[in-house]
């Protein structure tokens, strides 16, 4: 009988993307997914760091799977649990202190070697349980990239997402990435070029490049140009994707406004399958905090940035990520953030409380913002951004948007896709459509998404 492999996915996209990897990973191992933890032989949570809430879930969900875990002891099963991702690189033995029945702790940069711990775990304890605390702990930073150890990807989706970029070296003062992912890491482009390939071959029609800092992507050449160039940016990678016949939209995120080269705002311009749509966060609109977060960039910098992209592609839409109360920040800093906000107009965007960070330089700042100062600026913020986003979306009522249509619905008989500008899209229509890319004349607007009727092809009389 096949072995089960619940796997839990917390944070970002990238988390996605590993999870993903894990899985193909474990196929070879005889492990077939299961959405129950009831029935699970291994559970795995590929966890988040980012924010201290996203840490807590991790510990709540911990004490669910041990309750699994107890009941199928009684039933002479076994489950083994392993906990990965940023959580797992930040506090490695700890977790074997607070969760002594978890039996491997791994890190984002020590996921392949899932198999051989898997398999020293079964093989030391003959399917029983590790003695409590026991568990193998693997969170270094190999010299070897994880990346040339994945297997081949044998399924995808029809949206599918590819890791081109990881880590980071900017050091944002609130944030953990550069500790928990590492230093930043470029994959070459030849490996990206095989793995977007296989993902069309595969029936992918929409791939999304990843990294932490994507736009800094700085990999080695796919094949040495004239001039003798051995590293390729974002935008030559994203051109030479372009290229590949199947492949119908292009996205990447998430990226820095500092690493933003004019070639890659002029490829918004130039190459169609790059979609008019660009998650680039900027965190606060006031220059004393972005200085304070190191950011490298004022809010003019910023500004400027997409004015050159809105002139490389007129009906680019944006999106961006912000934090409030970071320390120190008074209310003219947060009036700033809103000013940049009205100025720049949103599609879409993600804002959040700062969040302390253990070991960053932020989390010992003197002026911690308090908790009520903090919600209250973030209802400020959420209130305009909703409402930018509202008023964006029902500039689309009447328009037909092509749709890419990705998901199945919660409810019976609903498709979910994708407009370019990214907007969310459920409509009733046939299951036959999944996959496919149709255009939707859109009669409803809402702040979250927006609906409308598939347009099937109309026939020409020929007689
Ligand atoms: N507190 C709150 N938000 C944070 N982010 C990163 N670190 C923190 C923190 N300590 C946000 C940033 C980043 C997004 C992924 O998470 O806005 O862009
Ligand atoms: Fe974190 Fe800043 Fe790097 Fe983004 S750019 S991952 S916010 S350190």
């Amino acid at each position: 009988m096949a072995k089960k492999l619940y796997i839990k996915t917390y944070g970002c996209q990238m988390n996605v993307y590993d999870s993903e990897r894990m899985v193909d990973l474990l196929k070879p191992l005889g492990y077939q997914v299961t959405d129950e933890p009831a029935e699970a032989d291994i559970a795995l949570l590929n966890t988040c760091h980012i924010r201290e809430k996203a840490e807590q879930k991790v510990y709540s969900d911990l004490g669910r799977l041990r309750q699994h875990q107890n009941l199928r002891q009684k039933q002479g099963k076994s489950l083994f649990i392993g906990v990965g991702g940023c959580v797992a690189q930040a506090e490695g033995e700890e977790i074997l202190k607070q969760a002594p029945y978890v039996s491997m702790v791994f890190g984002p940069q020590t996921y392949h070697r899932l198999p051989e711990m898997i398999a020293k775990i079964v093989r030391q304890h003959e399917g029983r349980l590790p003695q409590a605390g026991r568990g193998i702990v693997d969170t270094e930073f190999p010299f070897e990239s994880k990346f040339d150890a994945l297997p081949v990807p044998e399924t995808t989706n029809v949206s599918a997402f590819l890791s081109i970029q990881e880590g980071c070296d900017k050091f944002c003062t609130y944030c953990v990435v550069p500790y928990t992912r590492g230093i930043e890491y470029s994959r070459p482009a030849k490996d990206i070029l095989a793995e977007a390939k296989k993902l069309v071959e595969l029936g992918a029609k929409e791939i999304t490049l990843l990294g932490q800092n994507v736009n800094a992507y700085h990999g080695q050449a796919a094949f040495l140009s004239n001039h003798g160039s051995t590293e390729w940016n974002l935008a030559r990678l994203l051109r030479e994707l372009a290229t590949l016949p199947g492949l119908e939209r292009l996205r990447y995120t998430t990226s820095h406004p500092d690493d933003m080269d004019q070639d890659l705002m002029d490829a918004h311009g130039d190459v169609p399958q790059l979609m008019p749509f660009l998650h680039l966060p900027v965190q606060s609109g006031s220059d004393r905090i972005l200085q304070a977060m190191n950011r490298k960039h004022t809010a003019k910098d910023y500004l400027k940035i997409i004015e050159r992209l809105r002139q490389s592609r007129p009906d680019i839409a944006f999106s961006s990520d912000f934090i409030v109360g970071f320390p120190g920040e008074t209310n003219e800093d947060h009036q700033a953030t809103l000013k940049l906000v009205q100025e720049v107009v949103y599609s879409q965007a993600y804002s959040f409380k700062y969040s302390i960070r253990p070991g960053t330089p932020a989390g010992s700042m003197d002026l911690q913002v308090p908790e009520t100062v903090k919600t209250e600026r973030l209802h400020e913020l959420q209130a305009l951004l909703n409402q930018q986003q509202l008023a964006f979306n029902q500039q689309f009522l009447g328009t037909l948007q092509p749709v890419l249509f990705d998901r199945i619905g919660k409810e019976e008989g609903q498709l979910l896709g994708k407009t370019p500008y990214m907007q969310s899209v459920p409509v009733t229509a046939s299951k036959r459509l999944f996959g496919q890319l149709m255009n939707v004349i859109i009669k409803g607007a809402h702040a979250n998404s927006i609906t409308g009727e598939v347009v099937t092809e109309i026939r020409k009389h020929t007689a």
